[in-house]
């Protein structure tokens, strides 16, 4: 499975106990890319799934890390020695959705834990690439920039917010529409990763998909609210786990493949932006050695997706991002 010739990398997975995290984290343990895993929640039980991932017959190094909520100082220790030495941080810590709930509704408790670990981040690892999976992706990442501001080690181009699943999900549907292999379809998604702020750009695929006017206003609707499908199919069971821990898997692998060297490796995430007046904008971007390398411009957006774009998307991320950059100010 692994392959001897690639450079390897210490990733450290952040809420590994959870839905994403261990199939996450069991992903990451096969992974020609990784040297080293260290898996951190605040349960006991993540002691034992670094124990169980340990037995898998890659090199990865695979160890375990438990903090306790009832000792913060402890706590804050055991995350620095879990993240000491890592090269890639993924953090898909924090409570999911349930049926009834935007990815809003889960800023009061998210807000709050993903603060405090990208503050760990900072002690142990400032130089980590930081990869956000915790919800509401569009406010955590910008929580996560305030707080490295503050610790004095934000690097822009080290900070990503993970909206693979919008990109694995538009290919999903649109393959499926015509008829062809998800792996050779190509599409952007830009915006941000919540209902109206995820605009995938239809009028440009690659392959290009004839579609009506109804198909595409169909279709955009059915990538936004995807998440709600999950949420409603598994009826008060949580959000979507599999497919997005084989997005995080997909978005991790970029991301050591361009640190490793390898050189063309694009992927959509919501990541610091220049390309609108908002401070953060998911859009492809290029990967390389030291993190995002460019971002890559849209151009050429139909009538339908321009209007979306400044009627919906930017004026819901407008008030996301405020509310992080709010929090942390008021930290
Ligand atoms: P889950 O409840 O199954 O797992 C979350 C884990 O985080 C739990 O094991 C919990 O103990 C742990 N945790 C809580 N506080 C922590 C802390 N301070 N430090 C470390 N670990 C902590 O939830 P899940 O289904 O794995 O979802 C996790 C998050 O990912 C949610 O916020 C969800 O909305 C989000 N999500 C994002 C995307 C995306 O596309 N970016 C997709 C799906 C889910
Ligand atoms: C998703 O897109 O599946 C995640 O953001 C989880 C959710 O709450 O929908």
């Amino acid at each position: 499975m692994g392959n001897k010739e690639t450079k390897r990398f210490n990733v450290a997975v952040l809420g590994a106990a959870g839905g994403i995290g261990q199939p996450l984290s069991l992903l990451l343990a096969t992974s020609p890319y990784v040297q080293r895993l260290h898996v951190y929640d605040v349960v006991p039980v993540v002691n034992g799934v670094g124990v169980d991932l340990s037995h898998i017959n890659t090199p990865v190094q695979c160890k375990g890390f438990a903090g306790d909520l009832k000792d913060a100082e402890a706590s804050a220790k055991t995350l620095r020695e879990a993240l000491a030495g890592s090269d890639v941080v993924v953090i898909p810590a924090g409570v999911p959705r349930k049926p009834g709930m935007t990815r809003a509704d889960l800023f009061n408790v998210n807000a709050g834990i993903v603060a405090g670990l990208v503050e760990g981040i900072a002690d142990a690892c400032p130089k980590a690439m930081v990869c956000i999976i915790s919800n509401p992706v569009n406010a955590t990442v910008p929580i996560a920039a305030e707080v490295l501001k503050k610790k004095g080690c934000y690097d822009p181009k080290r900070l990503f917010g993970v909206s693979t699943l919008d990109v694995v999900r538009a290919r999903k549907f649109i393959a499926e529409k015509a008829q062809i292999d998800p792996e050779d379809l190509d599409i952007t998604v830009i915006g941000g990763h919540s209902g109206v702020t995820i605009l995938p750009l239809l009028s440009q695929t690659s392959p290009k998909v004839e579609l009506s006017d109804e198909e595409i206003e169909a279709l955009t609707s059915r990538i936004q609210n995807a998440g709600t499908e999950v949420v409603e199919a598994k009826a008060g069971g949580g959000s979507a786990t599999l497919s997005m821990a084989y997005a995080g898997y997909r978005f991790a692998t970029s991301v050591m493949a361009a640190l490793s060297g390898k050189s063309g490796i694009v992927e959509c995430a919501y990541v610091p932006s220049d390309l609108t007046d908002l401070s953060f904008f998911a859009s492809k971007v290029e990967l390389g050695p030291e993190g995002a390398k460019s971002i890559v411009p849209f151009k050429d957006l139909s009538k339908f997706e321009t209007e979306k774009l400044e009627n919906e998307v930017k004026v819901e991320l407008a008030k996301n991002i405020k509310q992080g950059v709010e929090f942390v100010a008021n930290l």
